[in-house]
């Protein structure tokens, strides 16, 4: 994973500072106890403009995520909205954006309670292809599974429900593979450790459903929206393991990855190159910008 370079200035504490002065107290109770929900969005900016993706929408996941977990920290969507736009007009984006807004317990109580005190902050980052998308991933199934819906909500985008993905990665990683897929309590196909997956069956798509322990991906979203513009039939469902290996297509979406094809799960080959419908989805999601302004908000 490539160290990205973060842009010149962050929001921490109430205000716009330089990314240098952005730092907590390594007794801060988010740090311990990972109590904290984030987003990541993504920026585009050309010699016209600069856009956002579904810029809306992730800050009502991330309202909902704070909802769920009863922080008690008050997330106004139109103030966070306003927030992250006037901080990309200072950091004047160049390219493609990460953008990564937190909210974090922020005081220095010893206990992983939910009461205390929060805070919003928010950083950017310049941020080229996250995989090399002519490859296609290898990846394999974890043997780690999804945290589930009555540990630690998946559809919250917790920050200590992270450890869950980084376990997948790592030892996904240490066997020689790209990512990992993960199963779900019951040992339903859940998810990509960061990523959601399709199936491409004889033509129509499918994916794991909500109840499958998933976070539910605005990228996701955006495929199943396109799919049933292209009249592509798109199926929610528990998705058996093995299904997996006689998929015509498997493809993976998200906020850094885009839509990348897997080439193997397991070693066994799903495709030896890019699938057509696959295909159809990265080129639909590359034109998105002409094709879909609404999904885009213009902040210069
Ligand atoms: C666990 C997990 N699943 C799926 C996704 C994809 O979600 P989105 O398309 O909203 O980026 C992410 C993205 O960060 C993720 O962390």
């Amino acid at each position: 994973m490539p160290a990205y370079k973060p842009y010149a200035y962050a929001y921490f504490e109430g205000e716009i500072v330089p990314i240098e002065k952005a730092h907590i107290s390594i007794m801060t109770n988010s740090l311990h106890y990972g109590i904290g929900i984030y987003g990541g969005l993504k920026a585009y900016t050309d010699s016209r403009s600069t856009v956002i993706f579904r810029l809306q929408d992730h800050l009502q996941r991330m309202k909902n995520s704070v909802d769920i977990l009863r922080f008690p920290f008050k997330f106004d969507i139109k103030e966070v909205e306003s927030t992250i736009i006037e901080l990309s007009r200072k950091n004047q984006l160049e390219g493609v954006t990460y953008i990564r807004p937190i909210v974090y317990r922020s005081d220095t109580m010893l206990a992983p309670a939910i009461e205390g005190e929060y805070s919003l902050a928010i950083y950017m980052m310049h941020m080229p292809d996250y995989f090399d998308s002519e490859k296609g991933l290898e990846v394999c199934v974890s043997s780690w599974r999804r945290n589930s819906d009555n540990a630690i909500p998946p559809r919250t985008k917790a920050t200590g429900g992270y450890i869950n993905s980084a376990l997948a990665i790592y030892d996904a990683h240490e066997a020689g593979y790209d990512s990992a897929i993960m199963l779900d309590q019951n040992g339903n196909v859940s998810e990509g450790a960061v990523m959601n997956i399709f199936l491409v069956k004889k033509g129509r798509i499918i994916t794991p459903s909500a109840d499958s322990d998933i976070l539910e991906g605005i990228t996701r979203k955006t495929i199943i929206e396109l799919a049933d513009e292209m009249n592509i039939e798109v199926t929610e469902r528990q998705v058996d393991r093995s299904e997996l290996y006689t998929a015509d297509e498997v493809f993976f979406t998200g906020t850094a990855a885009n839509v990348t094809w897997c080439k193997s799960i397991d070693k066994t080959e799903i495709s030896k190159n890019i699938g057509p419908v696959t295909e159809k989805f990265v080129k639909a999601f590359d034109n998105l910008q002409k094709t879909h302004s609404q999904y885009f908000t213009n902040v210069a």
